[in-house]
């Protein structure tokens, strides 16, 4: 059998595409095997998503904490994770951390970057800023990670019509059922299935 890529996925709260992640194991991510899941939130659903998943968890809080994203390199490094995920992670991170996992990390952005996408724009927000400007049509891009907010390759994207009504819960809702849920899981096994060639 051939070598899976090891892939944590770094989550801040619901943890809805890391269960499309999950759900997607053995079916659409056949390169890859999600063995770690870290949360900078003690209180985020996604621990619960992957403990029930029988998914090891660590939470390392940012609040007070110097040194987090050194401890969060260390546990990655530690369990020799391979592809990092950044699904509904709240959290910019530096370019020494982008540095140290080059081409290796992976976000989900609820927008088609360039729109609505870098500082601030984040969850409901991108919704509502996509509705005030008026747009007929948003989606969600799935892109490597750098040191410039939302502003790495782009690996996978996948429009979403805007309707007559939309508030930003309605269309966060629609964006996630027909495209980050959708190319998430695809965009991770096109990253798995390249790195362990
Ligand atoms: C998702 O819509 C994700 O795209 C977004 O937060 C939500 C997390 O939901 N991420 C960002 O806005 C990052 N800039 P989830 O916890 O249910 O996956």
């Amino acid at each position: 059998m051939l070598k899976k890529a090891k892939i944590a996925v770094l989550v801040s709260g619901g943890g809805t595409n890391l269960q499309a992640l999950i759900d997607a194991q053995g079916t659409v991510i056949n390169s890859g095997e999600i063995v770690l899941v870290i949360s900078n939130n003690p209180n985020a659903f996604a621990l619960e998503r992957a403990q029930k998943a029988g998914i090891a968890t660590a939470v390392i809080e940012r609040k007070g904490n110097p040194d987090f994203e050194d401890q969060i390199i260390a546990k990655l490094d530690k369990e020799e994770i391979d592809v990092i995920v950044l699904a509904g992670f709240m959290c910019i991170l530096s370019e020494k951390f982008t540095r140290h996992f080059e081409n290796r990390i992976l976000n989900v952005h609820p927008s088609l970057i360039p729109s609505f996408c870098g500082e601030g724009f984040y969850g409901l927000r991108v919704h509502e800023a996509a509705l005030n400007y008026g747009v007929k049509v948003t989606g969600a891009t799935v892109h490597f990670v750098n040191e410039i907010p939302d502003g790495g390759k782009i690996i996978l994207q996948k429009a979403v019509e805007i309707k007559e009504g939309d508030t930003p819960e309605i269309l966060q809702k629609r964006v996630m059922t027909e495209a980050e849920w959708i190319i998430l899981p695809k965009a991770t096994e096109m990253v798995c299935s390249e790195i362990i060639k």
